[in-house]
């Protein structure tokens, strides 16, 4: 099937190299000409483990194209993606300036039959605005060409994006066209052919589900962090409690990880943004204001804790950060607890020495310009003249370091752990004095 993506961002890239790789004739379309001659250079602007092959392959084998050409890109496909930003506006509701400008390229360019798929995070009601766009254009053009409005939400993870896409959980599509149906079971059905995985429903359902489906995993996230909040308070261990109910199947394990606060493109925003849809139909969302406003409280507690440590004395002081990712197997800063750190930090006339396994030109991008850091090429290396280590993000190479070259190395021996990553008698064996998120009263306790 011929298809166009708009954006050649973690969705739309991944999206198109996937699509192309089980042999669809995909052109991806993105107006950041930089991205686009790297892409057409064989270079990938982002870290997203798997995918360089899928597009090296495919990108050779004719099958998957990259343009900042709109009206070629308009005349490829039959099915027009859209996968560009819903970025935050000013009051937390979804900016939709790039979706529909998108709509409206559409409407100024088609010559015939498409189906416009929403593949972006996007308000309900979206799907309405985009139509009336490209009909908008159409009618200005003086044409009355068919078209239809879907909505596909993508539900996958940065960091196993591949997988996820080519093995989705589920594949929603929102749409009143039996038309567009079919396209859509035609295109996904190489994905599909294990089990039905396809669940079709009216797009207000199906944009819904998709912010459902974030507030939901947000909520586990801030609830357990209250739990380690609790914990810490009350001389408990949130990793006791988080077995003790992940072994109810009714709870389960996933996502009740306790730590330093939920990061990334999606959580913050979708949360906000859903709060925001439910403020402007006269409903308080007083739930997903509790997640948000416990998960923004969270960020902070890494650098209480150390502030605290230091009885408030940071001035001068060197902390190593190990993990500035969101989360680990991704480049993606956005919202990361590591910048609510280090931004602290700052404030409070500290110096950071900061690694990551695969952040650090992204945080070069961010805070090129800020004196007080230090970004190193290894994560010892970051730890040398430091006073104190704080783990932001669990990547694997953090899981066994080496804790008598820590305690030899750092200043003062102590390591914030924001993501419970150890056991403290593991490094209380070697002399370092260990905090973690919601672990006892032994556990340094805030306020
Ligand atoms: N990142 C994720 O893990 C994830 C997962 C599921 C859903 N989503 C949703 O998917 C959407 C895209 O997210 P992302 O993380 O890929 O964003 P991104 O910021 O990585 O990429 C968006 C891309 O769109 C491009 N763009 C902007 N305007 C354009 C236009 N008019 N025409 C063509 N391209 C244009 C930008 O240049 C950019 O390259 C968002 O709505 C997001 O909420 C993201």
């Amino acid at each position: 099937m011929k298809i166009t993506i708009f954006g050649t961002g973690y969705v739309g890239l991944v999206t198109g190299a996937c699509l192309a790789d089980v042999g669809h004739d995909v052109v991806c379309m993105d107006v950041d000409q930089a991205k686009i001659d790297k892409l057409i250079g064989g270079q990938i602007p982002i870290y997203e483990p798997g995918l360089e092959p899928i597009v090296k392959h495919n990108a050779e084998a004719g099958r998957l194209s990259f343009t900042t050409d709109t009206e070629a890109a308009v005349a490829h496909g039959e099915l027009q993606f859209i996968a560009v930003g819903t970025p935050p506006d000013e009051d937390g509701s979804a900016d939709l300036q790039y979706v529909l400008a998108v709509a409206r390229a559409i409407g100024q360019h088609m010559d015939g039959y498409k189906v416009v798929v929403d593949k972006s995070t996007v308000p309900v009601g979206t799907g309405d605005k985009v139509r009336d766009a490209v009909r908008a254009e159409l009618d200005r053009r003086g044409l009355e060409l068919d078209f239809d409005v879907v909505s596909n939400p993508e539900f996958l993870k940065e960091g196993a994006a591949i997988n996820d896409f080519m093995k989705p959980d589920r594949i929603v599509v929102g749409t009143d066209s039996d038309r567009a149906r079919e396209l859509l079971r035609e295109t996904y059905y190489p994905f599909n052919r294990n089990h039905d995985r396809m669940i079709f429903m009216d797009i207000r359902s199906a944009e819904l589900t998709k912010y459902a489906a974030n507030a939901m995993l947000a909520t586990k996230i801030s609830f357990m962090n209250e739990i380690a909040n609790l914990s810490e308070r009350l001389g408990a261990d949130v990793e006791a409690v988080r077995r003790g109910i992940g072994s109810d199947p009714r709870i389960g394990y996933h996502f009740i990880y306790p730590g330093c606060g939920y990061g990334g493109s999606c959580f913050p925003k979708d949360v906000q943004a859903l709060a925001r849809t439910a403020a402007g139909c006269d409903y308080e969302a007083r739930l997903l204001n509790a997640v948000e406003s416990v998960n923004l409280s969270q960020k902070y507690v890494l650098f209480d804790k150390v502030s605290h440590y230091f009885q408030g004395q940071l001035d001068g002081k060197v902390i190593a950060v190990w993990g500035l990712s969101f989360k680990p197997n991704t480049d993606d800063m956005r919202e990361a607890p590591s910048r609510a750190l280090m931004e602290a930090l700052w404030k409070a006339d500290a110096k950071v020495q900061a690694f990551d396994p695969e952040a650090m030109s992204e945080t070069q991008r961010i805070y090129g310009d800020q004196d007080g850091l230090t970004l190193c090429g290894t994560k010892e290396q970051a730890l040398k003249g430091a006073d104190a280590l704080v783990i932001c993000t669990e990547w694997k190479e953090f899981r066994s370091p080496d804790f008598a070259s820590i305690a030899a190395t750092l200043s003062e021996p102590v390591v914030f752990d924001g993501r419970n990553l150890y056991e403290a008698d593991m490094l209380s064996r070697h002399g370092l004095i260990y905090y973690a998120i919601g672990r006892g009263r032994n556990q340094f306790q805030v306020g």
